[in-house]
């Protein structure tokens, strides 16, 4: 079967792909089941008459999202590596086992998480927010990197190639809101020249609520296809941002996102702290903080759950703080928090 011609949501493609490729014999596929929230793959759980539970992923090479967006396929072998090792890396249980990794056609297989688990932005976005999650999500962060940052010479020729990070998050997000906001545009230009720069640990470029799972009160990672050797502090502003977004977004349990998204950070501080970029978390950890945050309200993939309203509101808030940029990471909160409060 042609690469480009398998489609491994249509449950035949899929069942005979299987079978060719010798995971399956026939007639032992009993269940096929397109997942959605993924914007750049195809995601599709598969159920075996002998229990074994797989999902199966297949990168598109256009992004399913409104702008015109796209990115090699065959990132998904990065996203294949990225488990092997975030699995060595992250605490046990936190990151599928990754089953096969097939170079022809672009697909990789790993273990489906079990049933029941729930997706933690959505258990956020709906108000289910407990500390104990924010806690987790901040510890499992600090394992990577602080683990990462242990294996380095084995590691960063590894995921030295930063590809898939510069087309899926410094031109999306920082180099196209650049060019759209002026009066962050030198902002923006400094911080993409920093981040390149930075050779310090894993990155996984990617670490959002969006790609965790919960499974009895525990995280699972999913989705490492940017993963690259680079700048952690972009992850942290990453993660910080949604849960700062939220707190925009969700007047009602803003105390609750107030203590976890300072719960994320403290996690994450007490396992890295004797890393080197410690000592920059109240400047790239900062700015990082500030670029997603512009970027998920004027870049390439805004973030879908604010309406024009509060994307305005972030906007303008956050150009302000570009302008008089905030010394450490609790001053950013307070005055984020402050600022949006005042726009209100
Ligand atoms: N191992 C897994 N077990 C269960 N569900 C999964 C697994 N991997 C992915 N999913 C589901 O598929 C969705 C999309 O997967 P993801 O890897 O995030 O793809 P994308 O790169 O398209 O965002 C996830 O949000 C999750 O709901
Ligand atoms: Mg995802």
């Amino acid at each position: 079967m042609e690469a480009e011609h398998l489609d491994i949501e249509r449950r035949d493609a899929c069942r005979s792909y299987l079978i060719s490729a010798g995971h399956a014999r026939r007639g032992e596929l009993i269940e096929h089941r397109p997942l959605s929230g993924g914007v750049s793959s195809r995601t599709v759980l598969v159920t075996f008459t002998d229990g074994r539970r797989w999902v199966l992923k297949q990168a598109l090479a256009k992004l399913r999202v409104a702008a015109d967006w796209f990115s090699d396929p065959s990132r998904v072998h990065r996203e294949a590596l990225g488990m092997r090792v975030l699995g060595e890396l992250a605490p046990p249980g936190s990151i599928p086992r990754l089953i096969f990794d097939d170079e022809t056609h672009h697909v990789l297989g790993m273990e489906a998480v079990p049933e029941p688990h729930e997706n933690w932005k959505s258990m956020l976005l709906e108000g289910r927010i407990k500390f104990a999650h924010a806690l987790e999500f901040g510890a499992l962060l600090g394992a990577i990197h602080v683990n990462g940052f242990a294996r380095r010479r084995e590691l960063e020729p590894l995921f030295r190639d930063t590809a898939f990070f510069e087309s899926l998050r410094i031109e999306p997000y920082y180099s196209f809101t650049a060019a759209r906001e002026s009066r962050a545009a030198a902002f923006l230009t400094t911080l993409i020249a920093d981040t390149r720069a930075s050779k310090q640990a894993p990155t996984h470029g990617d670490f959002s609520p969006k790609n965790v799972l919960v499974l009895q009160d525990r995280p699972i990672l999913l989705d490492h296809e940017v993963i690259h050797w680079g700048d952690p502090l972009f992850d942290l502003g990453f993660a910080l941002t949604h849960l700062l977004s939220k707190w925009h977004h969700l007047p009602a349990y803003r105390d609750k996102l107030h203590f976890a998204l300072n719960g994320f950070l403290q996690a994450y501080f007490q396992s890295v702290t004797n890393c080197p970029w410690v000592a920059e978390l109240g400047d790239r950890g900062v700015r990082h903080t500030l670029g997603c945050l512009l970027a998920r309200v004027a870049g390439r993939s805004p973030l879908e759950y604010l309406p024009n309203l509060e994307r305005n509101r972030q906007h303008d808030v956050v150009v302000r703080l570009i302008n008089d940029v905030p010394q450490s990471m609790h001053d950013l909160i307070e005055r984020f928090e402050r600022e949006i409060i005042a726009a209100e």
